[in-house]
């Protein structure tokens, strides 16, 4: 599968720069943002997504111009839900929240996150660290990346509330009939929570 968005298309997502109506000085400011404008890619298994993910996408949306949800399937991990589910549940979230309208949401599977970032024109990937643990895990990740296109890798934090919600929790405490509402968006608590045969 080949990510679809063409760059004409792309653009008419970014927000406007009224350039001409600014003084010299700001004028020079407003160029060097619009420079820095940018397509971010906020990938990972998202087995299930967690409020935690839903934060780090609503700042990293608020932040670039275009986000891109990539879900990808993580070798080192057994998966709960398929990844067109995990992408469908994704996308009701970030319905449900209301999130702002230059977030997509989608999967690859054809390779390296890199090529992905490559075919879509993305510079910057975004990854939510939660703690030193988060950093060590994620720090190779991102060196490699960079060395292999260029890629920069950024790395925000989350609302504190959510340090310690992650997904393999969420499907523990779910596969032992715990309730997971408050660490889920609530699409997923009720997809988890429902009765099965
Ligand atoms: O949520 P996760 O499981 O921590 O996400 C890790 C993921 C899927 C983002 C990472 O394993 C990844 O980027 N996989 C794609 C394959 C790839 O590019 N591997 C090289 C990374 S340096």
């Amino acid at each position: 599968m080949k990510a679809q968005k063409r760059s004409s298309e792309r653009t008419s997502h970014c927000r406007d720069s009224p350039h001409s109506e600014l003084s010299p000085g700001n004028q020079r400011t407003a160029t060097i943002v619009g420079a820095m404008s940018r397509i971010a890619v906020v990938p990972g298994s998202f087995d299930p997504v967690t409020l935690g993910h839903l934060d780090v996408i609503e700042r990293a949306a608020k932040t670039f111009d275009e986000v891109h949800v990539v879900v990808v399937h993580n070798p080192g991990k057994t998966a709960l839900l398929p990844i067109a589910h995990r992408v469908s549940l994704i996308e009701q979230s970030i319905a449900d929240a209301r999130l702002d309208g230059n977030i997509r949401v989608t999967s690859w599977s054809m390779g390296l996150l890199v090529d992905y970032c490559t075919e879509v024109g993305a510079s910057v990937i975004v990854k939510g660290i939660r703690s030193q643990v988060d950093v060590a895990y994620e720090t190779p990740m991102a060196i490699v990346n960079r060395d292999l296109v260029g890629v920069e890798t950024i790395f925000m934090l989350p609302n504190p509330a959510h340090a310690y919600v992650s997904s393999s929790l969420v499907r523990q405490v779910a596969a032992l009939g715990g309730d997971v509402a408050p660490y889920v968006p609530r699409s997923v608590s009720d997809f988890l929570q429902a009765p099965r045969d």
